[in-house]
C-alpha cells in the first residue's frame, strides 16, 4: 500500500456472517488462490471502487479478484455494518499479501477522493456509488444529486488532477443507467438515442453521463460510461421491485408474511444478471479505445410478468397476496426500456449468459433459503422483525 493520508479499513470479524451473506445467496464459489492465479494478465493491476459495498460494487470485487487485481474499496461511514455484500472477501489488514483493501471515504467529499486516488495510483477506478433508488430520488433529489451528479465530477476532477500531476493515465468507468432514456424517443434505445430522464435520479446520471464524455474529449482520458439496463440477484437491495417480489414470495409460501404491497405492474423493463454485468464494466477498460456502450439483455418484461414468473414457480396466486399501493408509484413512471447491445456485443464481445427464467431461479433459490432459516428461527421461538 503506498504512503497516503488512509489508513485501511479493518472490518470486525463476525464469527456468524449474517444469514444473507452474499457467497450462500448466490450459490458463488468462494474464492480461492487457484482462482486468483487464473488470469490473463501479467502485470498486477490495481483498481478503485466506489460502491463496493452494493450489489455491482460487490460482483464487480469478485470477478477483479479473481483476476488478479490489488483490489481498493471505498466506503463510507456507517454506524451500522454496510459490508454485508462483501464480507466473504475480506482479507484482514494484518494478513500480508492481502489483495483487497477497504477505505474510509464519500462520494460528496472531493478531498478525501483526491486524497485516495494519490494513495491509492489505481490503473482503473469504477466509479459505482451512488443513491441508487428511482423512487427514493423523488424525497431525497439533492442528496441524490449530490452523490450520483456531483460525486462523479469530484472523482473525475480528482482523477484529472493526478493524471497531471503524476503523468499516469488511469482508466474510469461511469456508471450510466438506462433511466437516463425515461420517456422513451425510440424503442429499442441505444448509444445514439436521446435521453429524457422521468426522475431527480436519472437527470442526475445523464449529467455524470455528460461530464464523464466531457472530460473524455476535453483532457483525452480513458473515460467509458456503461448505459446499463436493470440487473438483478440475490444480492439486489431489497426495496427494488424485483427483490421485493422473490423475497416476499418465499415468505408467503412459508407462511411467514401474506401481503405483498407494490406500485406500477405494467412497467416494462429489460432485466439481466448483475454478475454478467460486470464483466462487461471490466471489458470496457481493457479497450484501447475510450467509448460509451449499452449493456443490456434486448428482452422487455412487465413488473406483472416478472412477478407472475415467480409467483408461478412457488404455486403461488398473485391476486391472492398482491395489493397494490399507490404510495409506490412514481410521479413521472417510465414505461418502457428495452436496449439493444449491440455496440457491445461487436466490440467487446459481450453477451449475458443468464436468461430471465435463469435469474428468477437463482433469485427464488436464495431468498428460499433465507425464508427457511427465518422460519427456524421463529420455531425456535426467537423474535423476527416484519412478517405476519
Ligand atoms: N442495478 C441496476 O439495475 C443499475 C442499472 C444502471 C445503473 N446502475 C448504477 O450502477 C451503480 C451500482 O448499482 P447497484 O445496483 O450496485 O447500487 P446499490 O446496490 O444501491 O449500491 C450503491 C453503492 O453506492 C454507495 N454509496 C451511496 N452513497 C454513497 C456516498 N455518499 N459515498 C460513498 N458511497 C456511497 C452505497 O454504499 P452503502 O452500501 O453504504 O449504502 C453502495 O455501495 C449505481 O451508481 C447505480 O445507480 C445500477
Amino acid at each position: 500500500m503506498p504512503s497516503g493520508c488512509f489508513l485501511p479499513l479493518p472490518i470486525p470479524f463476525r464469527e456468524t456472517p449474517g444469514a444473507d451473506t452474499p457467497d450462500r445467496l448466490s450459490g458463488d464459489q468462494p474464492r480461492t488462490h487457484e482462482h486468483r492465479m487464473n488470469t490473463d494478465q501479467t502485470k498486477q493491476r490495481t483498481a478503485l471502487i466506489t460502491g463496493i459495498t452494493g450489489q455491482d460494487g460487490s460482483y464487480l470485487a469478485e470477478f477483479l479478484l479473481a483476476k488478479d487485481y490489488q483490489v481498493h474499496g471505498l466506503i463510507r461511514r456507517s454506524s451500522t455494518f454496510n459490508t454485508r455484500r462483501i464480507d466473504h472477501i475480506y482479507e484482514d489488514i494484518h494478513e500480508r499479501g492481502r489483495h483487497l483493501t477497504l477505505h474510509y471515504a464519500d462520494i460528496t467529499d472531493a478531498n478525501s477522493l483526491a486524497c485516495l486516488i494519490r494513495a491509492i495510483e489505481p490503473d482503473e477506478v469504477y466509479n459505482l456509488a451512488a443513491q441508487s433508488h428511482v423512487r427514493v430520488s423523488f424525497d431525497m433529489p439533492i442528496f441524490t444529486a449530490e452523490t450520483a451528479a456531483m460525486g462523479a465530477l469530484k472523482l473525475l476532477e480528482a482523477v484529472r488532477e493526478y493524471e497531471k500531476n503524476q503523468g499516469k493515465r488511469v482508466r474510469y468507468y461511469q456508471a450510466s443507467s438506462s433511466e437516463m432514456y425515461g420517456k422513451v424517443r425510440e424503442t429499442p434505445q441505444s448509444e445514439e438515442t436521446p435521453f429524457h430522464p422521468r426522475s431527480p435520479y436519472g437527470c442526475a446520471k445523464v449529467f455524470a453521463h455528460w461530464a464523464t464524455v466531457n472530460y473524455r474529449e476535453s483532457y483525452d482520458m480513458h473515460c467509458s460510461c456503461g448505459i446499463l439496463f436493470n440487473h438483478e440477484s440475490p444480492r439486489r437491495g431489497e426495496t427494488f421491485v424485483t427483490r421485493k417480489i422473490t423475497r416476499a414470495a418465499c415468505r408467503i409460501k412459508l407462511g411467514l408474511q401474506d401481503k405483498l404491497y407494490l406500485g406500477n405492474l405494467d412497467a416494462q423493463r429489460d432485466w439481466g444478471f448483475a454478475g454478467d454485468y460486470v464483466e462487461a464494466m471490466w471489458l470496457m477498460l481493457q479497450q484501447e479505445q475510450p467509448d460509451d456502450y449499452v449493456i443490456a439483455t434486448g428482452q422487455s418484461t412487465s413488473v406483472r410478468d416478472f412477478l407472475q414468473r415467480v409467483f408461478s414457480s412457488l404455486d403461488l396466486d398473485p391476486d391472492q397476496h398482491v395489493v397494490i399501493d399507490p404510495r409506490y408509484y412514481r410521479p413521472a413512471e417510465v414505461d418502457l426500456l428495452l436496449g439493444d447491445p449491440s455496440r457491445a456485443k461487436e466490440h467487446l464481445g459481450w453477451t449475458p449468459k443468464v436468461d430471465l427464467d435463469g435469474l428468477v431461479r437463482m433469485m427464488v433459490d436464495s431468498d428460499m433459503e433465507l425464508a427457511r432459516r427465518e422460519e427456524t428461527l421463529r420455531k425456535a421461538g426467537h423474535a423476527l422483525r416484519g412478517g405476519a
